[in-house]
Protein backbone atom coordinates (compact mmCIF):
# COMPACT_ATOMS: atom_id res chain seq x y z
CA UNK A 1 0.00 0.00 0.00
CA UNK A 2 1.31 3.68 -0.58
CA UNK A 3 1.01 7.18 0.97
CA UNK A 4 -1.55 9.23 -0.77
CA UNK A 5 0.77 11.63 -1.11
CA UNK A 6 2.55 9.41 -3.98
CA UNK A 7 -0.24 10.37 -6.23
CA UNK A 8 -0.21 14.06 -5.29
CA UNK A 9 3.54 14.60 -5.93
CA UNK A 10 3.05 13.30 -9.13
CA UNK A 11 0.46 15.48 -9.70
CA UNK A 12 2.68 18.45 -9.19
CA UNK A 13 5.26 17.37 -11.23
CA UNK A 14 2.95 17.74 -14.03
CA UNK A 15 1.28 20.95 -13.14
CA UNK A 16 2.89 22.64 -15.85
CA UNK A 17 4.65 24.85 -13.61
CA UNK A 18 7.49 23.69 -14.43
CA UNK A 19 9.18 23.43 -10.91
CA UNK A 20 7.25 20.27 -9.64
CA UNK A 21 7.23 22.47 -6.08
CA UNK A 22 3.69 23.67 -4.33
CA UNK A 23 3.60 26.30 -1.48
CA UNK A 24 7.44 25.86 -0.39
CA UNK A 25 5.96 25.53 3.31
CA UNK A 26 7.37 22.69 5.40
CA UNK A 27 5.98 22.02 8.64
CA UNK A 28 9.06 20.65 11.13
CA UNK A 29 8.34 18.38 14.21
CA UNK A 30 11.23 17.84 16.63
CA UNK A 31 10.99 16.14 19.85
CA UNK A 32 14.17 14.21 20.10
CA UNK A 33 15.15 15.33 23.63
CA UNK A 34 13.73 17.75 25.86
CA UNK A 35 11.64 20.09 23.73
CA UNK A 36 8.92 19.73 22.24
CA UNK A 37 9.23 21.95 18.81
CA UNK A 38 6.83 23.02 15.89
CA UNK A 39 7.71 25.36 12.88
CA UNK A 40 7.17 26.34 9.56
CA UNK A 41 9.91 27.45 7.61
CA UNK A 42 9.79 28.39 3.46
CA UNK A 43 11.67 26.59 0.83
CA UNK A 44 14.74 25.96 3.40
CA UNK A 45 15.33 29.10 4.44
CA UNK A 46 12.41 31.62 5.49
CA UNK A 47 11.40 30.58 9.26
CA UNK A 48 7.32 31.52 9.39
CA UNK A 49 7.17 30.50 13.40
CA UNK A 50 9.37 28.53 15.81
CA UNK A 51 7.83 27.55 18.74
CA UNK A 52 9.58 25.34 21.62
CA UNK A 53 8.04 24.25 24.81
CA UNK A 54 11.00 23.46 27.08
CA UNK A 55 10.89 21.04 29.43
CA UNK A 56 14.36 21.96 31.03
CA UNK A 57 12.68 23.08 34.58
CA UNK A 58 11.13 19.87 35.05
CA UNK A 59 14.77 17.71 34.34
CA UNK A 60 16.51 20.12 36.65
CA UNK A 61 15.30 19.28 39.78
CA UNK A 62 16.83 15.70 38.68
CA UNK A 63 19.93 17.36 36.78
CA UNK A 64 19.70 15.47 33.79
CA UNK A 65 16.87 14.36 31.37
CA UNK A 66 14.92 11.54 32.77
CA UNK A 67 13.76 9.65 29.89
CA UNK A 68 10.30 8.29 30.95
CA UNK A 69 9.14 12.21 31.84
CA UNK A 70 10.31 13.42 28.38
CA UNK A 71 7.60 11.08 26.22
CA UNK A 72 5.04 12.07 28.86
CA UNK A 73 5.98 15.82 28.46
CA UNK A 74 6.37 15.83 24.70
CA UNK A 75 2.79 14.09 25.12
CA UNK A 76 0.95 16.45 26.26
CA UNK A 77 2.60 19.56 24.79
CA UNK A 78 2.86 18.22 20.87
CA UNK A 79 -0.48 19.13 20.06
CA UNK A 80 -0.87 22.71 21.29
CA UNK A 81 2.92 23.19 19.93
CA UNK A 82 1.79 22.17 16.43
CA UNK A 83 -1.12 24.32 16.37
CA UNK A 84 0.89 27.72 17.91
CA UNK A 85 3.42 26.56 15.47
CA UNK A 86 0.27 26.90 12.39
CA UNK A 87 -1.23 29.84 13.80
CA UNK A 88 2.35 32.07 14.32
CA UNK A 89 2.93 31.28 10.70
CA UNK A 90 -0.98 32.00 9.77
CA UNK A 91 -0.85 29.13 7.44
CA UNK A 92 -3.39 26.66 6.79
CA UNK A 93 -2.62 22.79 7.07
CA UNK A 94 -3.69 21.95 3.61
CA UNK A 95 -1.09 24.79 2.32
CA UNK A 96 1.94 22.59 3.19
CA UNK A 97 3.69 20.84 0.87
CA UNK A 98 5.02 18.38 3.57
CA UNK A 99 5.62 17.50 6.90
CA UNK A 100 8.87 17.18 8.53
CA UNK A 101 9.98 15.03 11.69
CA UNK A 102 13.18 14.08 13.32
CA UNK A 103 14.00 10.31 13.31
CA UNK A 104 16.88 10.02 15.28
CA UNK A 105 19.20 9.90 17.12
CA UNK A 106 17.52 10.70 20.52
CA UNK A 107 15.52 9.32 23.34
CA UNK A 108 13.23 6.32 21.47
CA UNK A 109 10.44 7.25 23.59
CA UNK A 110 10.62 11.07 23.33
CA UNK A 111 11.51 10.40 19.09
CA UNK A 112 7.91 8.76 18.80
CA UNK A 113 5.81 11.29 20.53
CA UNK A 114 6.80 13.72 17.58
CA UNK A 115 7.23 10.68 14.43
CA UNK A 116 3.46 9.18 15.57
CA UNK A 117 2.20 12.78 15.69
CA UNK A 118 3.78 13.74 12.05
CA UNK A 119 2.79 10.40 10.45
CA UNK A 120 -0.94 10.69 11.78
CA UNK A 121 -0.94 13.97 10.42
CA UNK A 122 0.74 13.48 6.98
CA UNK A 123 -2.00 10.58 6.40
CA UNK A 124 -4.48 12.43 7.41
CA UNK A 125 -3.58 15.42 5.01
CA UNK A 126 -2.23 13.45 2.23
CA UNK A 127 1.07 15.06 2.34
CA UNK A 128 4.36 13.46 2.42
CA UNK A 129 6.17 12.51 5.06
CA UNK A 130 10.08 13.44 5.74
CA UNK A 131 12.23 11.55 8.08
CA UNK A 132 15.35 14.39 9.41
CA UNK A 133 18.47 13.50 11.30
CA UNK A 134 18.69 15.60 14.28
CA UNK A 135 22.45 16.42 13.39
CA UNK A 136 21.85 17.26 10.06
CA UNK A 137 18.82 19.77 11.47
CA UNK A 138 21.78 21.15 13.26
CA UNK A 139 23.48 21.89 10.23
CA UNK A 140 20.83 23.79 8.74
CA UNK A 141 20.25 25.84 11.62
CA UNK A 142 23.23 27.20 10.37
CA UNK A 143 22.83 27.23 5.88
CA UNK A 144 19.21 28.70 6.39
CA UNK A 145 20.68 31.70 8.28
CA UNK A 146 24.09 31.98 6.61
CA UNK A 147 25.16 34.15 3.80
CA UNK A 148 25.77 32.93 0.67
CA UNK A 149 29.88 32.41 1.01
CA UNK A 150 28.75 29.26 3.40
CA UNK A 151 25.13 28.31 2.15
CA UNK A 152 26.63 27.78 -1.60
CA UNK A 153 30.14 26.55 -0.12
CA UNK A 154 30.94 23.46 -2.48
CA UNK A 155 32.94 22.22 0.86
CA UNK A 156 32.37 22.93 4.58
CA UNK A 157 33.22 21.43 7.80
CA UNK A 158 30.55 21.44 10.52
CA UNK A 159 30.82 20.65 14.37
CA UNK A 160 28.18 19.62 16.10
CA UNK A 161 28.42 20.23 19.56
CA UNK A 162 25.83 19.88 22.18
CA UNK A 163 24.98 17.69 25.34
CA UNK A 164 24.52 14.32 23.39
CA UNK A 165 26.80 14.52 20.65
CA UNK A 166 30.46 16.06 19.73
CA UNK A 167 30.77 15.96 15.93
CA UNK A 168 33.11 17.15 12.72
CA UNK A 169 31.36 16.10 9.37
CA UNK A 170 32.68 17.15 5.84
CA UNK A 171 29.71 18.61 3.99
CA UNK A 172 29.56 19.10 0.38
CA UNK A 173 26.78 19.79 -1.83
CA UNK A 174 26.00 17.65 -4.47
CA UNK A 175 25.03 20.36 -6.89
CA UNK A 176 22.19 22.60 -7.45
CA UNK A 177 18.56 22.15 -6.96
CA UNK A 178 15.71 23.22 -8.75
CA UNK A 179 15.74 27.04 -9.08
CA UNK A 180 13.70 27.64 -6.34
CA UNK A 181 16.17 25.72 -3.47
CA UNK A 182 18.60 28.36 -1.68
CA UNK A 183 20.16 25.29 -0.90
CA UNK A 184 21.46 22.31 -2.32
CA UNK A 185 21.90 18.03 -1.58
CA UNK A 186 24.51 17.36 0.84
CA UNK A 187 26.74 14.90 2.01
CA UNK A 188 28.11 13.87 4.80
CA UNK A 189 31.31 12.25 5.72
CA UNK A 190 32.05 11.89 10.06
CA UNK A 191 35.30 13.07 10.30
CA UNK A 192 35.81 13.52 14.13
CA UNK A 193 33.59 12.13 17.18
CA UNK A 194 34.32 12.08 20.87
CA UNK A 195 35.29 8.66 22.01
CA UNK A 196 33.48 9.27 25.45
CA UNK A 197 31.08 12.36 26.55
CA UNK A 198 29.92 15.13 24.49
CA UNK A 199 31.11 18.88 25.33
CA UNK A 200 27.93 20.24 26.49
CA UNK A 201 27.63 16.64 28.54
CA UNK A 202 31.00 17.38 30.06
CA UNK A 203 29.68 21.30 30.81
CA UNK A 204 26.59 19.57 32.38
CA UNK A 205 28.73 17.79 35.01
CA UNK A 206 31.54 19.77 35.65
CA UNK A 207 28.51 22.47 36.60
CA UNK A 208 26.53 19.96 38.28
CA UNK A 209 30.00 18.91 40.18
CA UNK A 210 30.42 22.61 41.10
CA UNK A 211 26.95 23.39 42.65
CA UNK A 212 26.05 25.32 39.96
CA UNK A 213 22.50 24.92 37.80
CA UNK A 214 21.32 23.18 34.95
CA UNK A 215 22.08 22.94 32.23
CA UNK A 216 25.87 23.65 33.01
CA UNK A 217 26.51 25.76 29.95
CA UNK A 218 25.36 29.06 30.20
CA UNK A 219 26.26 28.73 33.94
CA UNK A 220 29.70 28.10 33.20
CA UNK A 221 29.58 30.71 30.25
CA UNK A 222 28.20 33.20 31.83
CA UNK A 223 30.77 32.44 35.13
CA UNK A 224 33.68 32.37 33.03
CA UNK A 225 33.33 36.07 32.44
CA UNK A 226 34.72 36.83 36.20
CA UNK A 227 37.38 34.29 36.40
CA UNK A 228 41.08 33.89 34.79
CA UNK A 229 41.15 31.32 32.28
CA UNK A 230 44.72 30.59 32.53
CA UNK A 231 44.70 29.60 36.57
CA UNK A 232 44.66 26.00 35.94
CA UNK A 233 46.58 24.46 33.08
CA UNK A 234 43.98 21.34 32.24
CA UNK A 235 45.42 19.77 29.23
CA UNK A 236 44.04 17.09 26.62
CA UNK A 237 45.24 14.10 25.75
CA UNK A 238 46.41 13.25 22.36
CA UNK A 239 43.71 10.69 20.27
CA UNK A 240 45.03 7.64 18.66
CA UNK A 241 43.91 7.95 14.70
CA UNK A 242 40.85 5.38 14.75
CA UNK A 243 42.45 3.44 12.06
CA UNK A 244 45.18 2.93 14.67
CA UNK A 245 42.72 1.79 17.30
CA UNK A 246 40.54 -0.43 15.52
CA UNK A 247 44.13 -2.38 14.10
CA UNK A 248 43.79 -1.06 10.53
CA UNK A 249 46.90 0.35 8.73
CA UNK A 250 46.36 3.76 7.66
CA UNK A 251 47.12 4.50 4.08
CA UNK A 252 48.39 7.58 2.63
CA UNK A 253 46.88 11.84 3.40
CA UNK A 254 44.98 11.78 0.25
CA UNK A 255 42.59 8.88 1.33
CA UNK A 256 38.92 8.98 2.10
CA UNK A 257 38.10 11.33 5.65
CA UNK A 258 38.58 9.19 8.00
CA UNK A 259 41.23 6.53 7.48
CA UNK A 260 43.66 9.31 7.02
CA UNK A 261 46.63 10.45 9.25
CA UNK A 262 45.56 12.98 12.73
CA UNK A 263 42.91 11.72 14.42
CA UNK A 264 40.08 14.41 15.07
CA UNK A 265 37.91 12.47 17.47
CA UNK A 266 37.70 14.10 20.96
CA UNK A 267 37.81 12.93 24.64
CA UNK A 268 35.87 15.34 27.30
CA UNK A 269 36.02 12.43 30.26
CA UNK A 270 38.99 13.19 31.44
CA UNK A 271 38.62 17.04 32.13
CA UNK A 272 35.24 16.37 33.96
CA UNK A 273 38.08 13.81 36.34
CA UNK A 274 40.51 16.62 36.62
CA UNK A 275 38.21 18.85 37.83
CA UNK A 276 36.59 16.41 40.28
CA UNK A 277 40.62 16.10 41.39
CA UNK A 278 41.30 19.75 41.37
CA UNK A 279 38.24 19.76 43.73
CA UNK A 280 39.34 17.40 46.07
CA UNK A 281 43.14 18.18 46.43
CA UNK A 282 41.77 22.13 46.83
CA UNK A 283 39.17 21.20 49.92
CA UNK A 284 36.24 22.94 48.01
CA UNK A 285 33.43 20.50 48.90
CA UNK A 286 32.24 22.07 51.59
CA UNK A 287 31.78 25.72 49.80
CA UNK A 288 30.40 23.72 46.86
CA UNK A 289 27.77 22.25 48.79
CA UNK A 290 26.84 25.72 50.82
CA UNK A 291 26.40 27.05 47.02
CA UNK A 292 24.13 24.08 46.01
CA UNK A 293 21.81 24.77 48.69
CA UNK A 294 21.35 28.81 47.89
CA UNK A 295 20.69 27.87 44.68
CA UNK A 296 17.98 24.96 45.43
CA UNK A 297 16.59 27.76 47.77
CA UNK A 298 16.32 30.38 45.24
CA UNK A 299 15.63 28.91 41.60
CA UNK A 300 14.47 32.28 40.07
CA UNK A 301 18.37 33.22 39.89
CA UNK A 302 20.02 33.43 36.22
CA UNK A 303 23.60 32.11 35.46
CA UNK A 304 24.62 35.80 34.46
CA UNK A 305 23.43 37.63 37.84
CA UNK A 306 25.17 38.91 40.31
CA UNK A 307 23.54 37.09 42.92
CA UNK A 308 24.94 33.40 41.55
CA UNK A 309 27.98 35.04 40.69
CA UNK A 310 28.40 35.91 44.47
CA UNK A 311 27.80 32.67 45.76
CA UNK A 312 31.82 31.86 43.96
CA UNK A 313 34.95 32.52 45.23
CA UNK A 314 37.66 33.56 42.93
CA UNK A 315 39.16 30.14 42.89
CA UNK A 316 36.19 28.76 41.90
CA UNK A 317 35.65 31.57 39.08
CA UNK A 318 39.01 31.11 38.00
CA UNK A 319 38.67 26.76 37.65
CA UNK A 320 35.51 27.72 35.99
CA UNK A 321 37.18 29.62 33.53
CA UNK A 322 40.07 27.43 32.62
CA UNK A 323 37.62 24.57 31.90
CA UNK A 324 35.96 26.68 29.36
CA UNK A 325 39.17 27.85 28.06
CA UNK A 326 40.31 24.22 27.80
CA UNK A 327 37.22 22.54 26.08
CA UNK A 328 36.81 25.91 23.70
CA UNK A 329 40.80 25.55 22.87
CA UNK A 330 40.39 21.69 21.98
CA UNK A 331 37.12 22.24 20.01
CA UNK A 332 38.98 25.02 18.13
CA UNK A 333 41.81 23.48 17.25
CA UNK A 334 40.23 19.89 16.18
CA UNK A 335 37.98 21.96 13.69
CA UNK A 336 40.59 24.13 11.88
CA UNK A 337 42.79 21.83 11.91
CA UNK A 338 40.32 19.39 9.97
CA UNK A 339 38.93 22.20 7.65
CA UNK A 340 42.74 22.64 6.63
CA UNK A 341 43.27 18.83 6.37
CA UNK A 342 40.31 18.26 4.11
CA UNK A 343 40.61 22.09 2.54
CA UNK A 344 37.11 23.09 3.68
CA UNK A 345 36.10 26.88 1.87
CA UNK A 346 34.64 27.47 5.45
CA UNK A 347 33.56 26.35 9.25
CA UNK A 348 29.89 26.15 10.13
CA UNK A 349 29.68 25.39 14.10
CA UNK A 350 25.81 24.15 16.11
CA UNK A 351 24.30 22.50 18.38
CA UNK A 352 23.35 23.77 22.05
CA UNK A 353 27.45 24.67 23.23
CA UNK A 354 27.53 26.98 19.63
CA UNK A 355 25.86 29.59 21.52
CA UNK A 356 28.56 29.81 24.07
CA UNK A 357 29.81 33.50 23.99
CA UNK A 358 33.71 32.57 24.32
CA UNK A 359 33.00 29.58 21.75
CA UNK A 360 31.89 32.39 18.80
CA UNK A 361 34.37 35.07 19.96
CA UNK A 362 37.49 32.52 19.43
CA UNK A 363 36.45 30.75 16.14
CA UNK A 364 35.83 34.07 14.77
CA UNK A 365 39.20 35.56 15.58
CA UNK A 366 40.74 32.55 14.27
CA UNK A 367 38.50 31.95 11.10
CA UNK A 368 39.36 36.32 10.72
CA UNK A 369 43.23 35.33 11.14
CA UNK A 370 43.07 32.41 8.50
CA UNK A 371 40.73 34.09 6.02
CA UNK A 372 38.14 31.53 6.11
CA UNK A 373 34.44 32.00 6.71
CA UNK A 374 32.64 30.89 9.89
CA UNK A 375 28.94 31.28 10.76
CA UNK A 376 26.83 30.08 13.88
CA UNK A 377 22.64 29.95 13.96
CA UNK A 378 21.32 32.60 16.03
CA UNK A 379 20.99 32.13 19.13
CA UNK A 380 17.34 30.39 19.09
CA UNK A 381 18.53 28.05 16.56
CA UNK A 382 21.63 26.95 18.11
CA UNK A 383 19.45 25.32 20.65
CA UNK A 384 17.00 22.54 19.98
CA UNK A 385 14.64 23.74 17.68
CA UNK A 386 11.91 22.71 14.68
CA UNK A 387 13.00 25.23 12.24
CA UNK A 388 15.98 23.41 11.41
CA UNK A 389 14.36 20.17 11.07
CA UNK A 390 12.01 21.94 8.43
CA UNK A 391 14.86 23.43 6.89
CA UNK A 392 16.61 20.53 6.71
CA UNK A 393 13.43 18.83 5.02
CA UNK A 394 13.84 20.69 1.84
CA UNK A 395 16.29 19.98 -0.16
CA UNK A 396 14.65 16.26 0.56
CA UNK A 397 11.45 17.49 -0.43
CA UNK A 398 12.95 19.06 -3.67
CA UNK A 399 14.67 15.87 -4.87
CA UNK A 400 11.47 13.34 -3.96
CA UNK A 401 13.65 11.44 -0.62
CA UNK A 402 10.42 10.79 1.30
CA UNK A 403 9.58 8.51 4.50
CA UNK A 404 7.98 5.19 4.35
CA UNK A 405 5.26 4.95 6.42
CA UNK A 406 6.96 2.54 8.14
CA UNK A 407 9.07 4.99 9.34
CA UNK A 408 10.11 5.09 12.87
CA UNK A 409 12.66 6.10 15.94
CA UNK A 410 15.73 5.32 14.98
CA UNK A 411 17.62 6.96 18.47
CA UNK A 412 21.54 5.81 17.16
CA UNK A 413 21.22 7.02 13.90
CA UNK A 414 24.11 8.18 11.94
CA UNK A 415 24.95 10.73 10.21
CA UNK A 416 26.75 10.40 7.00
CA UNK A 417 29.65 7.36 6.49
CA UNK A 418 31.94 5.61 8.62
O1 LIG B 1 21.50 21.09 21.18
P1 LIG B 1 20.97 21.02 22.57
O2 LIG B 1 19.84 21.95 22.94
O3 LIG B 1 20.47 19.59 22.92
C1 LIG B 1 21.13 18.43 22.54
O4 LIG B 1 20.90 17.96 21.39
O5 LIG B 1 21.97 17.98 23.37
O6 LIG B 1 22.23 21.26 23.55
C2 LIG B 1 22.13 21.30 24.95
C3 LIG B 1 23.54 21.45 25.52
C4 LIG B 1 23.60 21.32 27.03
O7 LIG B 1 24.65 20.45 27.36
C5 LIG B 1 23.93 22.75 27.48
O8 LIG B 1 24.67 22.79 28.68
C6 LIG B 1 24.71 23.27 26.32
O9 LIG B 1 24.08 22.73 25.19
N1 LIG B 1 24.71 24.74 26.25
C7 LIG B 1 25.82 25.49 26.37
C8 LIG B 1 25.41 26.85 26.33
N2 LIG B 1 24.05 26.86 26.16
C9 LIG B 1 23.64 25.56 26.12
N3 LIG B 1 27.11 25.14 26.52
C10 LIG B 1 28.01 26.13 26.64
N4 LIG B 1 27.70 27.45 26.62
C11 LIG B 1 26.41 27.86 26.46
N5 LIG B 1 26.12 29.15 26.43
ZN1 LIG C 1 20.42 18.85 19.50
Amino acid sequence: MSLPYDKEMRDLSQDGKGSGLGSGLILGIESSCDETAAAVVHAGTGALSNVVASQMDLHANYGGVVPELASREHLRNVVPVVRAAMEQAGVSFEELDAIAVTEGPGLAGALLVGITYAKALSFGLGKPLIGVNHLEGHIHAVLMEAGKQVSESAKLLALVVSGGHTHLYLAEQAGDLAEKSAAGVWRYCNVGRTVDDAAGEAYDKVAKLLGLGYPGGPWIDALSRRGNPHAVPFRFAQIKPRAHREGVSLPNKKAPARSSGPSFDFSFSGIKTAVLRYVETHHMRESIEARRRALAEHSEWRPGSDEAAALCDQQTLDLIASFQYAVVGNLLRQAFAAAEMYGAEGIVVSGGVAANSELRRRFQSEADRRGLPVAFPSLALSTDNAAMIAAAAWPKFVSGEFAPETLGATPQLRLGGK
